[in-house]
């Protein structure tokens, strides 16, 4: 009985010790750290992001924050870079057709000019589009963002019905 019990014992430290997870519960001190230097974003995390970025940049073009547009245009920008850096092997990662809308818009909010600003606008969202298709994700369409009296949804810069 006693040798079943230490065998019990030693096949469950084996368990442990080979699930990465209930390790770093054993030093928690050093789980965070851990995580951060794995911790690769999805393609589609970036792209929750990215859509999060063209609702607010289309916000603050609408209400005339030039400075704040053109922050959210950089990280729209960055979310390109990192979209290819952090996923060199996936053919599905190459968001640079965004750039000349991109270079549309900073043109735009340099000058602050509404006009422009919501036309390089639609054709940033025709790029969305277009790539969605091309990658056998059509059903994700993106639109501009819908203002509503009651609340303007961050979500709104997608058609969730598929119209
Ligand atoms: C490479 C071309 C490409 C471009 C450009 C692109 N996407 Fe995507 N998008 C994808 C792919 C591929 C997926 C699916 C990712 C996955 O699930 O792995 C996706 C998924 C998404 C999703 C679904 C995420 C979810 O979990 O619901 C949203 C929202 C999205 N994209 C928004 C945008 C917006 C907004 C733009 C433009 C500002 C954009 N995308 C531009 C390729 C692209």
């Amino acid at each position: 009985m006693s040798t079943m019990k230490h065998f019990a014992a030693v096949a469950i430290l084996c368990v442990a010790a080979s699930l990465p997870v209930m390790a770093q519960e054993q030093k928690p001190e050093n789980s965070q750290e851990r995580s951060q230097d794995h911790y690769v974003p999805r393609l589609n995390t970036l792209m929750m992001v990215t859509q999060l970025g063209h609702f607010k940049l289309w916000y603050a073009g609408a209400v005339q924050n030039w400075p704040l547009a053109d922050y959210e245009l950089a990280q729209i920008r960055a979310n390109i870079v990192d979209a290819r850096k952090l996923h060199p092997d996936n053919s599905k990662s190459d968001m640079s057709s965004m750039t000349p809308p991109a270079d549309d818009l900073e043109g735009a909010i340099k000058a602050k000019d509404s006009a422009k600003f919501v036309k390089a606008f639609s054709k940033l969202t025709a790029a969305c589009n277009s790539c969605h298709e091309a990658t056998g994700f059509g059903f994700i369409k993106i639109r501009e963002p819908r203002l509503s009296p009651i609340e303007t949804s961050p979500f709104s810069d997608e058609s969730f019905s598929g119209k």
